[in-house]
């Protein structure tokens, strides 16, 4: 059973998750860390932004968990734009450590194998932050998604383009394609920290949270795995 933590608001969230990340990596300056894009971990990383002051960063590994394919990685949207705009610059992370799966189109056929391989070689996942959708998917895994699956392309739902299509100048802009890690790559994660913030995420928690365990609701996969945490502010706890 998930431990569930109701918060305040988004920034006492990002305190607490922040807080957890800092013992980690005092605990062992090579943790590797599992990131998120999406709005919802921006309040863990600004809050380790002054909780990291001080703390020899130098060699702090981590795993983003997906990207589009055929995106230019130099593109401002480009989930490796993404990445070091908000994590690696402002915490000062070794760039070369932070990894983000390759979505060239040249070479993509190898790319899920390679990823896992680069996991594997780093010893796991130590915690793996973690957004949720409103159809209940986590990284780009959309409901039918194997609970076995690695890292892999996958087709972005019409939805989720929609949903994207906000950081970018029109929907054709967004990419088609993704590849992200797979929900079995997720619960290799030796921790499991879930974050949602806001009354239209109620139902995905509560399902993903309390639900039947199910490849329709791809985050009820958090039930198979040993260590999670769930931080949630009230609105979207309200249905839990
Ligand atoms: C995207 C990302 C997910 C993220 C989700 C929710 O599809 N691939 O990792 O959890 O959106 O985004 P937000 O946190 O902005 O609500």
């Amino acid at each position: 059973m998930a431990e569930v933590v109701i918060v305040e608001n988004p920034a006492a969230a990002g305190a607490l998750v922040a807080a957890e990340i800092v013992r980690l990596i005092q605990h062992r300056p090579d943790a590797v860390l599992g990131l998120a894009t999406g709005s919802t971990p921006l309040p863990v990383y600004e809050a380790l932004h002054s909780r990291l002051a001080g703390t020899d960063v130098s060699q702090v590994r981590g795993f983003a968990l997906d990207e589009y394919v055929g995106i230019d990685p130099a593109h401002p949207e480009s989930y490796r734009s993404v990445i070091t705009r908000e994590v690696v610059e402002p915490l000062g992370l070794d760039p070369a450590l932070i990894r983000t799966p390759n979505g060239a189109t040249d070479g993509i056929e190898h790319a899920g194998d390679d990823y896992e391989a680069a996991i594997e070689a780093a010893g796991g996942v130590d915690l793996q932050i973690l957004g949720i959708g409103t159809d209940g998917h986590i990284g780009f895994n959309e409901p039918g998604s194997s609970f076995a699956s690695r890292t892999r392309v996958k087709t972005l739902t019409e939805q989720t383009r929609k949903d994207n299509a906000r950081f970018f100048d029109s929907i054709d802009d967004v990419p088609m394609h993704c590849i992200t890690q797979g929900l079995g790559t997720i619960l290799r994660a030796r921790h499991l920290v879930l974050l949602a913030f806001g009354e239209g995420k109620a139902q995905a928690v509560a399902q993903a949270v309390e639900g039947p365990v199910s490849a329709m609701l791809p985050g009820s996969a958090i039930q198979l795995h040993e260590h999670v945490t769930v931080v949630v502010d009230e609105a979207a706890a309200s249905q839990l």
